[in-house]
């Protein structure tokens, strides 16, 4: 009867064992995924912040991880254009910060329009047109980071607190983009092989 009992116990503590460092290793695999991803990014840590998410499903495909990064993108830089309008509704902002806003809304709008053009091209990539695609991807990312840019520098110089916000929400957005560009372009550089991996 001990025996018998002691013999369930260890093959308890066996299943649990093992299930326990599969567990472990699954995760260990996850987050290799997401942070060899990001390695080719300039700002990692917020890469892996903003992509852990997509570690199963994008796994070790570029094209899906480039796809991620741009979805991402899109749905923080609409967070920062709803952040600036509800700044412009309120009407605090005076004289040339509120020249500035307007023109920063406006900025963003065109941000928006050439991350969705790039989303759409990463949804249907093609063997045929791939290096046209990559071309396009990289103009309009690069045009979205200069749109954000372009919204900076209307606040050049400022120190009041609520401008210090705008500017860090800003900035945070062109980092985030500036890591889907890092992903496109490393989709650029692997090429067709890994396209529906
Ligand atoms: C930057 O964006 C990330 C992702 O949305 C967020 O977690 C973080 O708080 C942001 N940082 C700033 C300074 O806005």
């Amino acid at each position: 009867m001990i025996i018998t009992i002691r013999l369930i116990l260890l093959l308890v503590f066996l299943s649990l064992s093992t299930n326990t460092s599969q567990i472990v290793y699954a995760k260990g695999n996850n987050n290799n995924n997401v942070k060899e991803a990001c390695s080719v990014t300039r700002y990692q840590n917020l890469c892996i912040h903003t992509l852990a998410q997509f570690s199963n499903t994008a796994g070790r495909t570029p094209s899906k991880w480039a796809r991620a990064g741009v979805s991402v993108t899109i749905s923080e830089v609409k967070n920062v254009q709803a952040y600036l309008t509800k700044l412009k509704k309120n009407g605090k902002m005076k004289g040339r910060n509120r020249v500035a806003l307007s023109d920063c809304i406006e900025t963003f709008g065109y941000a928006v329009d050439e991350l969705h053009k790039s989303l759409g091209v990463l949804r249907k990539l093609s063997k045929n047109t791939f290096s046209t695609q990559m071309g396009d991807l990289n103009t309009w990312i690069s045009a979205a980071l200069t749109n954000e840019d372009t919204c900076l520098d209307g606040f050049e110089g400022k120190t009041e607190k609520k401008i210090k916000l705008l500017q860090n929400k800003v900035k945070n957005v062109s980092y985030i983009t500036s890591n889907a560009l890092a992903l496109v372009n490393k989709l650029a550089s692997t090429g067709l092989e890994f396209i529906g991996n």
